[in-house]
């Protein structure tokens, strides 16, 4: 497994890859890996000949009164996974080659990133798609794998790269989840055990909205307030329980498409997101 950190030097590998005939599939990540980022390696690994894991904890997604600086790492053991995943390679670069001091140049998604954590993440996505705009450009793969965890995120970079046609492939793997239903998250680590137990919540809230739908619940406020009792009723502090679109994040009224189901929601200082799809 090869660790590079130069960008040159990454491009050069992809092209003698593909040269070869190779073809390469990329997971991007911040890092602090879990079994959640390890089950996007393997659908990766299954739909390309060679994979890259990129490790960056990426400054412009965050905002000044976010958790960049805290944001968990250890690469030692992120190097460990991957190794043991058989990814090819890994790209790990410092914030200097990624970001020049006169760096300028912004990609933005314009509708759906305003929607959902976008109204209380106003640059977040901008961050994200920059970010992966430029992953993209240095890894140059044939395939892409997100995860459903970040619903927004997976949709908002389909959008970029059907808008900006970007040849690269896009996958979304499914929720890995804890077994008592907590989906895993690099951040889970801030939470203490009462806190643990209070973001059970959020998980249990959508599995009771998605039972009631399969039971015939088509009325969103309905949907959405079996969701917002849940979170009540554990105390957390609610930033958002949507149900939208699943294609343009559009607020529904009744679920009559395929649709997304998700919440956001402060545990003590950890901002905790979860989802579902619902008619798909
Ligand atoms: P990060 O939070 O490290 O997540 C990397 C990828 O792992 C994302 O596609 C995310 O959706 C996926 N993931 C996280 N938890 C998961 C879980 N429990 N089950 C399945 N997949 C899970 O998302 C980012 O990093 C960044 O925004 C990035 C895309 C790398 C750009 O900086």
């Amino acid at each position: 497994m090869k660790i590079i950190s130069n960008i040159k030097e990454v491009q050069e590998q992809v092209r003698s890859w593909r040269r070869e005939r190779e073809t390469v599939a990329l997971v991007p990540t911040m890092g602090f890996l879990h079994e959640g980022h390890l089950s996007l390696t393997r659908i990766a690994c299954n739909s390309a000949s060679k994979t890259i894991v990129s490790i960056f904890v990426n400054p412009t997604q965050f905002s000044p009164d976010e958790d960049y600086e805290d944001y968990p790492r250890d690469f030692s053991r992120d190097e460990e996974l991957c190794r043991r995943e058989n990814v090819d390679l890994v790209f790990y670069p410092p914030v200097e080659e990624m970001y020049p001091e006169d760096f300028s140049t912004w990609v933005e998604e314009k509708d759906l990133s305003g929607r959902l954590c976008g109204r209380s993440r106003p640059h977040h996505f901008s961050g994200v798609t920059t970010v992966v705009s430029k992953l993209f450009n240095i890894c140059l793969p044939d395939t892409a794998v997100f995860g459903q965890k970040d619903a927004q995120q997976a949709i908002i970079i389909e959008r970029m790269v059907r808008d900006l046609n970007f040849p690269v492939n896009i996958m979304l793997g499914p929720i890995i989840r804890e077994e008592d239903g907590l989906a895993l998250s690099s951040r889970n680590i801030y939470l203490t055990e009462d806190q643990r137990c209070r973001a059970l919540s959020l998980s249990r809230g959508l599995n009771n909205a998605a039972e009631a739908f399969s039971k015939g619940q088509n009325d969103a406020e309905k949907l959405k307030g079996i969701v917002l009792n849940e979170l009540q009723e554990a105390g957390v502090s609610v930033d958002y329980v949507e149900l939208v679109s699943r294609e343009n994040l559009k607020p529904l009224n009744i679920v009559n498409c395929p649709a997304l189901l998700a919440v956001a929601a402060y545990v003590g200082n950890t901002r905790l997101i979860d989802n579902c799809f619902l008619n798909e």
